[in-house]
């Protein structure tokens, strides 16, 4: 099979982590056959400094020719401080993400029994946790109206959705459950907004269709205090863009590191791959930065948009064998036997190339 694939690493361990997954892929080609396309391009701060644009056209270009996008990560720290900075790489994320029609995010939260120690919560809470998010992506708050007025001293952003944007993204909620274990949650604040109304009026509207899935309908507040105290009583949820933000970052801790969720961003014509970690430039260039979130994105994207699930299965096994055997990065070892990046990287390909012969 051929896989063309766009590589867009972006800034601070982005590209680091992007090159370990790089190296199983390039492996797994080799074992399985295929014939590997990777095209890059800049995305984030780097296409900033080169085009003043965070996501320049010769990246769009790049992402529509290619079956399938992996990203890194993006944002740099000297644009956080500076709130009057007109052009920020964040941007770049979001033109992407609409550009491409990337509205529905998966991210995948899921504990290893291997890591129960490495969580903030206690073990017999999370044991068994195996949670979807599925997050809309291209609406909201985040695309709404904004502005300033009187003289900049009143700031607003508007929360809007329509009816079509909530199908399509409950329709991918209800799909799921289906595949998973038939419970749906849909995440709202209908107690107070307008659009939490009618994304629960149309959920509701479209459970005679899915008989057989248990839907329930919860506040983000409640969802964000149970996620901490019983996170195993989740099983797919379906939130709107900001709240799906909160929750997921709330939501990826609790395996015990950032560093090990992947996410898909996934639309009707593309599909996008990327770690839920952000560019933590505190670490770039150190050579210490878990590449196990961006590993697992790629299996992700084999399994999601080539439909190759002995490669995926095989990756997410490649992975598990090195949490338990303690082959890990820094944010995952309470000792100083932690190993590089790189290393982590190679002990999967290693580990892949000897294990699986065919
Ligand atoms: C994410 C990030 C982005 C978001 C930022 C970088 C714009 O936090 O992918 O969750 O808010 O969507
Ligand atoms: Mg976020």
């Amino acid at each position: 099979m051929i896989l063309k694939i766009a590589v867009l690493s972006g800034d601070g361990i982005g590209p680091e982590v992007t090159k370990q997954s790089i190296k199983v892929l390039k492996s797994l080609g080799k074992k399985f056959n295929h014939k590997i396309e990777l095209e890059s391009g800049l995305v984030g701060a780097v296409a900033i400094d080169k085009y003043n644009d965070p996501y320049p056209d010769e990246t769009h270009q790049i992402c529509l020719n290619s079956d399938a996008i992996l990203f890194g990560a993006i944002g740099d720290p000297k644009y956080d401080n500076d709130p009057k900075a007109k052009v920020r790489p964040e941007q770049g994320l979001l033109k992407m993400r609409k550009k491409l029609g990337l509205y529905a995010n998966l991210r995948p939260t899921k504990v290893f029994e291997s890591l129960l120690d490495m969580s903030p919560i206690k073990e017999e809470r999370i044991s068994g946790t195996d949670i979807l998010f599925v997050r809309e992506l291209t609406g909201g708050i985040y695309f709404g109206e904004r502005g300033r007025r009187d003289n900049d001293n009143f700031a607003f952003d508007t929360c809007e959705y329509n009816r079509d944007e909530i199908i399509r993204i409950a329709k991918i909620g209800f799909e799921y459950a289906q595949k998973r274990s038939s419970k749906l949650c849909c995440v709202d604040k209908a107690n107070v907004l307008e659009t939490s109304r009618l994304w629960r009026e149309t959920v509701q509207s479209m459970e005679k269709n899915y008989p057989n899935i248990e839907v329930s309908y919860e506040f983000v507040d409640a969802v964000a205090m149970r996620l901490v105290q019983w996170p195993n009583s989740y099983d797919v949820l379906i939130t709107s863009n900001l709240f799906g933000d909160i929750l997921t970052d709330e939501a990826s801790v609790i395996s015990g590191s950032m560093g090990l969720m992947p996410s898909a961003s996934v639309g009707s014509e593309n599909a996008l791959y990327e770690p839920i970690h952000g560019s933590y430039p505190e670490a770039a260039g150190k050579n210490i930065a878990n590449p196990i979130a961006s590993i697992l994105s790629l299996s992700m994207m084999l399994d999601h948009s080539f439909n190759l699930k002995k490669e995926s299965e095989i990756i997410n096994n490649a992975v598990e064998e090195s949490l338990r055997n303690k082959y890990v990065t820094p944010d995952l070892s309470s000792d100083k036997s932690s190993l590089s990046t790189d290393q982590v990287g190679d002990y999967i390909v290693d580990f892949i190339e000897k294990n699986y012969r065919i």
